[in-house]
């Protein structure tokens, strides 16, 4: 509220039509995006589509084909890497094997001629941070793949950068660090109100962590919004596809009103000719069919996996997904059984087909 740059309705980091060509190729196309100082924003899109580019034309580490890079009001983009006060945290940790924690953690300080006893407070704060202390004079090698995770954000908040750019940092480490490492990084982040952008494929950790989500594919952007607006309203069958899982079944449309298995459903106005009907597994509920109102079909498939109840059933041709947490005490329905299944309007997306 106090920002001035929020005061102009733009974020405290505006990407103004950035783009990246190579040669007969563009691997960033136009982006455009604002982020307010403090968020956490995902850039979330399968391999290829762009985010190591984007983050690295941010970082200053490859250069704009065109378009602008602005900081808190100021323009960037003929900036040098180092001048962009910009802390970067890789998959790939990036440590000088041959150095101590302390060390590794201070050399950005040093680069920067800060003054020894400043730098020896900023390395005990920054590694207290990540909760390293007592790792001060350990190598690399001596620290686990989630340690020295820890060492490399520390070594990137240690210069207080105006800006964290995260790379996949979490890729390389298992699933229950990566959990740990998830809360860890969101919880310094919000801490220390830092603004930070945050590349991964993993639409989990978009959604867990992230305060806004930018959906990419093939170097454009797709959707942005919150992790609600993403996964309820996802704009485009890429966006309900790529965040979270959701069937998608083949209808015709027409005059807006698209046919599904004998159901009439609402498709964008004035909508007719092919169109894409989803709707995510859960949110379809099942019940044994009697008297075959609704939308009816025969179980094929059922897999009882504990936590959730998965039927794949035939409707008309199309199979539709449906998952059902288990409460206990529940029968698990034959194939060849028929049942009615029924969704509400809400968690269903029309979308005209492509071509
Ligand atoms: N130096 C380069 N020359 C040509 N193409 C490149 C270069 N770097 C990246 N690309 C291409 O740009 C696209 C986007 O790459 P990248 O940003 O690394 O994707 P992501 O991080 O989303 O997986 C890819 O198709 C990649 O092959
Ligand atoms: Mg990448």
């Amino acid at each position: 509220m106090t920002d001035p740059s929020m005061a102009q309705g733009q974020g405290f980091l505006s990407l103004r039509g950035l783009t990246k060509r190579y040669a007969g190729f563009t691997a960033v196309d136009n982006l455009d995006l604002e982020v307010p100082r403090g968020e956490l924003v995902a850039f979330l899109g399968p391999s290829g589509c762009g985010k190591t580019t984007s983050l690295r034309m941010i970082a200053g580490l490859v250069p704009a084909t065109a378009g602008q890079i602005v900081v808190g009001g100021q323009d960037l983009t003929a900036v040098q890497t180092h001048r962009r006060d910009m802390g970067l945290v890789f998959q790939s940790y990036a440590l000088f094997p041959h150095m101590s924690v302390a060390k590794n953690v201070a050399f950005g300080l040093e680069m920067r001629k800060v003054p020894k006893d400043e730098i020896a407070k900023r390395v005990r704060e920054a590694i207290a941070l990540v909760h390293l202390s007592g790792k001060e004079e350990h190598r690399p090698a001596q620290l686990s793949g989630g340690q020295q995770q820890r060492v490399a954000l520390a070594r990137a908040l240690v210069i207080r950068p105006s800006i964290l750019l995260f790379d996949e940092p979490l890729s390389n480490l298992d699933a229950k660090l990566r959990d740990e490492m998830r809360n860890e990084i969101r919880d310094i982040q919000q801490r220390l109100g830092i603004t930070a952008i945050f590349v991964t494929h993993d639409q989990s950790e978009a959604l867990t962590m992230c305060d806004k989500v930018v959906v990419m594919n093939q170097g454009r952007l797709e959707q942005i919004g919150t992790p609600v607006d993403l996964y309820e309203r996802p704009r485009t069958p890429f966006v309900a596809s790529f965040v979270g899982r959701t069937n998608r079944l083949k209808a015709v449309a027409k005059d807006g009103v698209a046919e599904f298995a004998g159901l009439r459903i609402a498709a964008p106005a004035g909508l007719s000719g092919p169109v894409e009907v989803m709707v995510r597994p859960h949110r379809v509920t099942l019940a044994p069919s009697v008297g075959g109102e609704g939308v009816t079909g025969t179980v094929m498939r059922a897999i009882f996996a504990g936590d959730i109840l998965q039927y794949d059933v035939d409707v008309a041709g199309q199979t539709v997904s449906v998952e059902l947490a288990t409460r206990g005490g529940e029968t698990v329905l034959a194939p060849g059984t028929m049942v009615a299944l029924a969704w509400r309007p809400q968690d269903i997306f029309v979308y005209g087909a492509a071509a």
